[in-house]
This record gives structure tokens, C-alpha cells and sequence, in this order.
């Protein structure tokens, strides 16, 4: 019979965390959280972001609610490659769901489109009481380290700090490099740190 021991996700400053790992406890995963406050220099490197992508043949701009289909249909594509926690997973969602939710305004995305109309990259972000959070963002894997998360997210900053948006948040597995980075990048600041800890 296989046994599974439960895993408990503490703040990594919580003194229940030091407590668990003095007595042997191990940490089976980690999570993080961040946040980024809208300042004449994020939107520099926003935009910076944005224009890179541009120059390298991609249109980057803010989806329709038709456009869900499209979106859903990479995120789908990509959707072994989330790494999952037991404090982060991701479902896919559902397109007629993320077109009504876009074209009600409980939703934002942005994505990056090839030259031949592909969506490459895409970011779902939603308001919460004082900020923006991400709901995700994806990468066709074709397409990825060429700064097109970077920029999808950079367009989604400086269009809604333009409606007076001025805090965001995001956060994701510790595993999950490529997505701190290109929080990192545009001027998120990790805030927290998760401890998923096995007795
Ligand atoms: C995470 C993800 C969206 C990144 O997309 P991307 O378009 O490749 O990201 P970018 O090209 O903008 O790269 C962002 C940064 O991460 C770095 N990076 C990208 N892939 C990386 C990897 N596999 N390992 C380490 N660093 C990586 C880039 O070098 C860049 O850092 P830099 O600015 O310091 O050079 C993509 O890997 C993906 O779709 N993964 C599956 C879904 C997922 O995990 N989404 C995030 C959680 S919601």
C-alpha cells in the first residue's frame, strides 16, 4: 500500500517552517509570490520589452474576446509543461467562459501574434482588490526564450496602468525559472517565499 504524507505550505519566515525543519521535516516543493508597483522606469522597460518583440516580427496588443479560442488552444498545448505543487496548478480553461469573461471586463489578455497570424504567447490577468493579479501566461514551446512572456506581460502593464492600474501581482512554482525571470525582468519583486514541507 502506498502512503502519502501530507505536505504543509508555510511562509518561509513563518517560525512554524523553522520549527518543522529542525525536526527533520523536508521540503518537498516551493512557491513564490511578487509584486510590481507602476513607475516611470517599469514602463521604460515595459515598453523596451514590447518593442523587442516588434522588432523581432511579432505583434503584441491586447486580445478580442474571439480571440479566447485561439488562446485556449495554445494554453492547451503547453499544459504538461505547467509544473505543478501542491500550492500551484493550472487548468486550462474553458473558451467560452474566458471569451465572457474578456468581453465583461473580469478579464484581461495579451498576446503576441507571428507574422502569419499564429498566436505565439498570451497573458490572462484579472483585477482583485488593490491590484492586477496574472492569471497565467504561456509560450508556444517553438517559440520560447526569445522574450515573448517578457513582453506580452510588458503590454499588459503598461495598458492598464494607462486605466490607472498601478499594482500587480503574480507568483508560481519555485521551479518555474523562466516565469520569475520574466517577472523579474519588467521590475516584479518576489515578496514571498512558500515552503512546501513533508513530515
Ligand atoms: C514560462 C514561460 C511562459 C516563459 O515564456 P518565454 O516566452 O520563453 O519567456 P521569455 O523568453 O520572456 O524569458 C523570460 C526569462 O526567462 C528566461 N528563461 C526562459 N526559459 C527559461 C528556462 N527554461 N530556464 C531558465 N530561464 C529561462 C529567459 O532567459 C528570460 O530571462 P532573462 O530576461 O534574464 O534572459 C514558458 O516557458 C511557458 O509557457 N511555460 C509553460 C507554462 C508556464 O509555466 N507558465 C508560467 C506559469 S503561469
Amino acid at each position: 500500500m502506498t502512503t502519502t504524507q501530507p505536505v504543509r505550505v508555510l511562509r518561509s519566515d513563518d517560525p512554524e517552517a523553522a520549527r518543522l525543519l529542525d525536526s527533520g521535516a523536508r521540503v518537498r516543493s516551493e512557491s513564490w509570490g511578487a509584486r510590481l508597483t507602476v513607475t516611470p522606469d517599469v514602463l521604460d522597460t515595459c515598453r523596451a520589452a514590447v518593442d523587442a518583440a516588434r522588432e523581432a516580427g511579432w505583434t503584441v496588443r491586447a486580445l478580442a474576446p474571439e480571440e479566447a479560442t485561439a488562446l485556449v488552444a495554445l494554453d492547451a498545448g503547453a499544459a504538461g509543461d505547467y509544473p505543478v505543487t501542491v500550492a500551484t496548478s493550472h487548468d486550462v480553461p474553458d473558451a467560452g467562459e474566458l471569451g465572457a469573461a474578456l468581453a465583461a471586463g473580469e478579464r484581461w489578455a495579451f498576446g503576441a501574434f507571428a507574422a502569419d497570424g499564429r498566436l505565439d504567447a498570451a497573458t490572462v490577468l484579472y483585477p482583485v482588490a488593490d491590484r492586477v493579479d496574472i492569471d497565467f501566461t504561456v509560450t508556444r514551446a517553438a517559440a520560447r526564450r526569445r522574450g515573448l512572456a517578457t513582453a506580452v506581460k510588458g503590454a499588459a502593464v503598461l495598458d492598464l496602468a494607462a486605466t490607472g492600474r498601478t499594482r500587480f501581482g503574480t507568483g508560481g512554482s519555485g521551479d518555474n525559472v523562466a516565469s520569475r525571470r520574466a517577472n523579474e525582468a519588467l521590475g516584479y519583486v518576489v515578496t514571498e517565499r512558500w515552503l512546501h514541507l513533508e513530515a
